[in-house]
């Protein structure tokens, strides 16, 4: 795909539903008890990953474009799946799936692409094991293709050694199964907590302290009624874009701001952005707001430590912004970012230094020497990775002469209309 600079973003975005939280209310919809309405559900491939494996367990799930309907019968109501479980590209699916089926008395086998292939499981089908269940896969379960037959479990205390709501939320998914035992998963730092508030909004207990979040099995879900809020994770490139492209305002409505997730809006105020929070609604079960940026002169900055999972998977559009911004930007602590879709430490800094960036590599994160311009007139690639070419595409509006996007149509995984709303805000 072939991509222009741009000379202003001027608009409003309606940002689309958050990416964890349609997964979340997909599933806890499908094990509990009556008919979930979910409104503002992201469309995009990696939670049609979710609803076509929960169908295949017999779910009845209808889809009318943002608007989703789930038929939960409870746990109890899932049946044994005829064929695998595909999960596609989602790192989403496959672990919190594991955590559910955990608690199921039958077989299933799960599936994805190549970039799901490399992911590492281990994190989540170790404490699983412990938990009673039986599961195999590559590598002793560390990878897919991976089988699980789920039945009766023990509580555990769990230490994590990363910062990831996907293993916490998979322990205390797998932990809602047990008789009557309680589960407990202390993590480094706390990582987002999506679903121990959905939990809560279905009608379950969830005690947290500090680092610690515990529950109790045998506990029933009750359908709920979920608005998902716009993805900060997909409002962090227009965000981005409004600060760094010239003559740039952009209003985002009702995007997510929960305090785990919104880092972004942290590092965008240490680098001296022009950004505004206004509109703050905190009576649903997760708070939004509408989102105002206009272009800024930005400075460096170091973001390490408990901020990174508050802003993990922004860390490709940061390291964007961090090239235009006066003065040198360090990302340490970030390890994780192997062990996404792309090991997104290699894949930035590939990329951006076709683009002509001063960024450099190390063990834990990438150093950027800022305000250099952007050429252009190569290739990039996303690598199968959308937020890889969600980030080229906003560099993109910088560069003097035009940049060629391979595999564009990854972007379709959290964000399918993102070409159509950049097209519409560019000048
Ligand atoms: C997610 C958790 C994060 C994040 C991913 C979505 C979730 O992953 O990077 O995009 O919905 O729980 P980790 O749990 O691996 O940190």
């Amino acid at each position: 795909m072939k991509l222009h600079s741009s000379t202003g973003l001027q608009g409003e975005i309606h940002i689309p539903g958050d990416k964890s939280i349609s997964h979340r209310a997909v599933m806890f919809g499908s094990v509990a008890e009556g008919k979930t309405v979910i409104t503002n559900f992201l469309n995009g491939a990696d939670c049609l990953s979710t609803i076509s494996c929960f169908k295949k367990m017999g779910v009845d799930i209808t889809v009318d474009g943002t608007n989703v309907e789930v038929n939960g019968k409870g746990f109890e109501g899932l049946q044994e799946p005829a064929d695998i479980l595909d999960v596609g590209n989602s790192g989403t699916t496959t672990r919190l799936i594991l955590g559910l089926l955990a608690g199921t008395p039958f077989h299933s086998c799960l599936i994805g692409d190549e970039s799901i292939a490399k992911r590492p499981m281990k994190r989540v089908t170790e404490p699983l094991k412990q938990m009673g269940v039986s599961i195999d896969g590559r590598d002793h379960g560390n990878f897919t293709p991976i089988s699980i037959r789920g039945g009766s479990l023990r509580g555990i205390t769990f230490k994590s050694n990363v910062a990831s709501a996907q293993v916490k939320s998979a322990i205390l998914l797998a932990g809602l199964r047990t008789e009557g035992e309680l589960t407990s998963v202390t993590e480094p730092h706390k990582s987002r907590d999506h679903t121990e508030r959905m939990l809560k909004s279905f009608g379950a207990e969830v005690e947290e302290n500090g680092l610690t979040v515990s529950i109790k099995g045998g506990q029933a879900l009750k359908a709920a009624q979920i608005e998902v809020p716009g993805d900060i994770s997909s409002a962090a490139f227009f965000l981005a874009a409004g600060a760094i492209v010239p003559n740039s305002k952009l209003i985002l409505r009702r995007v997510g701001i929960n305090p785990t997730r919104s880092g972004i809006l942290e590092v965008l105020e240490q680098m001296g952005a022009a950004i505004k929070v206004t509109e703050v609604e905190t009576a649903s079960f997760e708070p939004m707001a509408d989102l105002e940026i206009q272009t800024s002169d930005l400075k460096g900055t170091t973001i390490s430590g408990e901020l990174i999972p508050k802003l993990i998977d922004e860390i490709p559009i940061i390291a964007l912004m961090a090239t235009q911004a006066e003065g040198k930007t360090i990302i340490k602590d970030a390890e994780e970012l192997k062990v996404k879709e792309t090991n997104r430490i290699d894949t930035v800094v590939h990329e951006l230094k076709k683009l002509g960036a001063d960024i450099e590599a190390t063990e834990d994160g990438m150093i950027i020497n800022g305000k250099k311009p952007l050429t252009g007139g190569v290739e990039v690639s996303s690598h199968g990775d959308h937020r890889i070419g969600m980030m080229l595409s906003i560099a993109a509006c910088l560069t003097e002469k035009t940049v060629e996007l391979g595999q564009a149509e990854a972007i379709n995984v959290s964000y399918p209309g993102f070409f159509n709303d950049l097209a519409r805000v560019s000048q």
